[in-house]
């Protein structure tokens, strides 16, 4: 990265980007895009090439940064200069509150701090059986012939998955299905405002948002009954809420610790970050193993071989490094965050150019993941790549499916496990087939990368390992 000059009396003197030039109408057209489809706007960006390109977005300046050495120094050197994008900050607030995804400052580092031994690895690795065993009951029922729509299966199973980490098995047996409407509900509120430019200027409540209120208040009812059980046995029954309840902060010289407000607010963060990003993620790999059968028969010797038809535990995991390639390269291909937007808060600098404050800077991990310069023949699926010395050459910050800096995914590791044991034991079990040759699912960029109208596959049991 090429050394960054000074922040000091320097950065008036530094020059703004340059406008790309960009005709009025064409304003007009990426405003429409931005409510439709944010990646041919990323993409459209892109093609003014650089590793910054600068845009008039409506009276907004918006930059792009697009190489690894300034998505660095936005996301971790000079993240102080930002807050999260304003998006994100306003319309999530009423479902996640002051959570780890949308709090800022020092109040963000003190949660941070307090939910971290939730995801120490002692404590995920718990996890892993509960993961394996709601798979291997997912596709219990599914048989030869059906098709199924697998991003409608992988969000159930992820979303019982969190439940069950955040609450713990059996207590939520009862509320496990309504809690899952409740939460669907309200993202689809989510959805239509960020789809809807004309809601953010109506004072007329639609029906659907009376719905979404309706909701979010038995989310919250659920979430609060479950805080107050909880407390009144306080122990450590092993799952994320327990851990939140029992954390102590002495950091700042006196003992903190959550208020029931503070767990509410970063349990529903959870349930939302922790189901949505690893159930498309899983989605996007079904896809892709169906579209390369040869590709999806090496992790299916590979599991034969390593499990012989039983369900694998976490410490079959490192022997199963093909199955793993494949969840990296599909998360490179189809990163489920494919957009993380920052938003200046003083005047600073990128790459040695001035950035006014308020200025919104995106990164998007599907443009550097598909860079040629770090991976050759971007556009093709080789999970191979991912061998030791190919990922140690990586430059920091070219691949980054979970973001980088302080505000990195928490649940990375959480995550990467989930998903290598899902695809290990539900490839043990099922081969999916693509509905016809030559089916191309398109990507649809709404608050994660998703395929646009589910993906339809169809199920052929393995009955040789059963
Ligand atoms: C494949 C799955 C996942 C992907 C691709 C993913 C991706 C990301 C990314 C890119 C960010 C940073 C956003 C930004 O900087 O603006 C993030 C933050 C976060 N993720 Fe994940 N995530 C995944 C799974 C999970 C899971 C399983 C959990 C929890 C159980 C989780 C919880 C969070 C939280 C709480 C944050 C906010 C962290 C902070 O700002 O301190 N994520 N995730």
């Amino acid at each position: 990265m090429p050394e960054a000059p000074e922040m000091t009396d320097t950065l008036d003197t530094l020059p703004l980007l340059p406008v790309a030039p960009l005709p009025l109408k064409d304003q007009a057209r990426l405003l429409a895009i931005f409510f439709g489809d944010r990646l041919q706007m990323l993409l459209r960006f892109a093609e003014s090439g650089g590793e910054l390109s600068r845009f008039r977005f409506a009276s907004r300046y918006v930059v792009l940064a697009n190489a690894p050495g300034v998505v660095g120094e936005a996301l971790l050197e000079r993240e102080a200069d930002y807050r999260k994008g304003p998006a994100l900050s306003v319309y999530s607030r009423p479902l996640l509150g002051n959570g780890l995804l949308t709090s800022e400052g020092g109040f963000h580092r003190k949660q941070r701090r307090l939910s971290a031994p939730a995801f120490a690895h002692r404590q995920i690795v718990g996890y892993a059986k509960p993961m394996a065993e709601a798979a291997e009951r997912l596709q219990e029922p599914w048989t030869t012939g059906q098709t199924l729509d697998v991003s409608r299966e992988m969000m159930r199973l992820t979303l019982g998955i969190v439940g069950t980490t955040l609450f713990g098995v059996g207590n939520l047996e009862d509320d496990a299905d309504t809690l899952g409407r409740s939460l669907t509900t309200v993202m689809q509120y989510f959805l239509k405002v960020i789809q809807s430019p004309v809601r953010l200027f109506s004072a007329t409540i639609p029906p659907w948002e009376v719905r979404a209120k309706a909701s979010l208040g038995h989310l919250d009812a659920t979430i609060y009954r479950l805080i107050a059980d909880r407390r009144r046995e306080p122990r450590n029954a092993g799952d994320l809420l327990s851990v939140l309840l029992l954390a102590q902060d002495t950091e700042d010289g006196e003992t903190a610790t959550m208020t029931d407000q503070q767990v509410r607010d970063e349990v529903m963060t959870l349930f939302l970050a922790g189901h949505e990003t690893t159930s498309n993620a899983l989605t996007w790999t079904w896809y892709l193993l169906a579209k390369h059968p040869l590709i999806y028969a090496k992790v299916q010797a590979e599991v034969d071989e390593v499990l012989g038809g039983r369900t694998p535990t976490y410490d079959d995991l490192s022997r199963l490094p093909v199955t793993l390639q494949v969840l990296k390269e599909s998360l490179r291909l189809y990163p489920p965050v494919y957009a993380i937007v920052r938003q200046a808060t003083t005047d600073t600098q990128l790459g040695g150019k001035r950035i006014p404050a308020r200025a919104i800077v995106l990164v998007s991990p599907y443009l550097l993941h598909r860079r040629p310069e770090t991976f050759p023949e971007p556009d093709r699926f080789l999970p191979e790549r991912w061998t030791a010395p190919f990922e140690k050459s990586l430059p920091r910050h070219a691949y980054l499916p979970f973001g980088g800096g302080p505000r990195i995914c928490i649940g990375a590791a959480f995550a990467l496990m989930e998903g290598h044991l899902l695809l290990a034991t539900l490839a043990q079990r099922i081969t999916f087939r693509l509905p016809h040759t030559g089916y191309e699912a398109t990507p649809e960029p709404l608050i994660t990368l998703r395929p646009r109208g589910g993906l339809p596959l169809v199920v052929t049991r393995r009955t040789a390992t059963v």
